[in-house]
């Protein structure tokens, strides 16, 4: 057979096999078949020897055109696949289907009920004051009138610093810094942390939160105080809720009260929550003590005002039913996540 029939073969092998079911051509081992180092275009190429010399620059000529033609037709068939991999690819791709949602974070219940307070207090005209949590003894103690022989002082109950401060029993020593560091009026609420050195269980906790408030202008009085609170827990708790203002005892105020609410869970009926008693205790208030005015170098015969405290945590673990105050931090994503 003459070269030049075995090259028009060679030609013929490789396009019936190209044009063969495009998906099970394998066009790399054609290539290595055809065009690699031993295929069959060099073989042919190797054969060169046995043309006669007046016709090898010719043969040359077609072995070289047939080289570039399979080179040229693989070439082609491979971008074609490439193409058709990639548009399948992008067909993959349903852009109806929802996103992948990324975890929202939330607040914390106890920063949520600190906001709700703030926000509704906020629409009675009360700004917001913050003072440390770290606090001098003078106002945690002294300035709201509680003497140094006052059970509260005592190591069992107040956690001191070495440098003879104390981590804020209360958020009553913010009153005080508000009250020295400006003039009467004074329309305010103060939230934050503060600390007993109690011992930790389902009921109590060394660290809680309160919610102090406080104004002082001329003639403020007990009904308006009144007012006040039972507007705040008519939006905090329920729209019925009834309150009662118990007489009591706080060295800072004069008269004092602590205030419960109808219970909220069974609307006064008497429940395991309540006690069966029907009602919650849950703040303490009273008008500010004309010693708290002294000691601030207001004068008391020019200004009265009222003052209240209410815890945050203790109303959160009525209102949304939590066995234990411990829950709150011990940032278990599956106590959290359910507010
Ligand atoms: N400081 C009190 C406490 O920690 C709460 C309190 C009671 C604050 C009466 C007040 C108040 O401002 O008038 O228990």
């Amino acid at each position: 057979m003459s070269l030049l029939k075995k090259a028009d073969e060679v030609r013929a092998g490789f396009f019936n096999t190209l044009q063969e079911d495009p998906a099970r051509v394998d066009l790399e081992a054609l290539r290595i078949e055809y065009l690699g180092r031993k295929g069959k275009v060099a073989t042919l190429f190797k054969q060169m020897g046995q043309v006669a010399p007046e016709e090898r620059a010719a043969f040359g000529q077609t072995l070289n055109q047939l080289k570039q033609e399979l080179t040229e037709a693989l070439d082609e068939r491979e971008s074609a696949a490439a193409a058709e991999k990639h548009s399948t690819e992008e067909a993959k791709i349903d852009l109806t289907l929802p996103g992948i949602a990324s975890p929202a974070g939330t607040y914390h219940i106890i920063t949520q009920s600190l906001n709700d307070m703030i926000d509704i207090f906020g629409r009675l005209g009360f700004s917001v004051a913050e003072g440390p949590e770290v606090e001098s003894e003078w106002r945690n103690f002294d300035a709201l009138n509680i003497l140094p022989d006052h059970p509260a002082r005592d190591m069992q109950d107040t956690f001191f610093t070495k440098s003879g401060h104390v981590l804020r029993t209360h958020t009553s020593p913010v009153q005080v810094r508000l009250m020295q560091s400006q003039p009467p009026p004074i329309r305010s609420i103060m939230p934050g942390k503060v600390y007993r050195n109690e011992a930790v269980s389902a009921r109590s906790h060394a660290m809680f939160h309160q919610v102090e408030g406080l104004y002082v202008d001329k003639r403020v009085t007990f009904g308006e105080l009144k007012g006040t609170l039972e507007l705040f827990c008519r939006e905090y708790f329920d729209e019925d809720v009834k309150l009662r203002f118990r007489p009591s005892f706080f060295p800072f105020t004069e008269p004092s009260s602590e205030v419960d609410i109808s219970c909220f869970l069974c609307h006064g009926k008497g429940c395991r929550i309540c006690k069966q008693t029907g009602w919650l205790e849950i703040l303490g208030c009273g008008m500010v003590d004309p010693a708290v005015f002294e000691a601030v170098g207001y004068d008391p015969d020019k200004v009265t005002g009222y003052a209240f405290g209410i815890g945050i945590e203790r109303p959160a673990l009525l209102r949304y039913g939590i066995p234990d105050i411990r829950m709150f931090y011990e940032n278990d994503l599956r106590f959290l996540r359910q507010f």
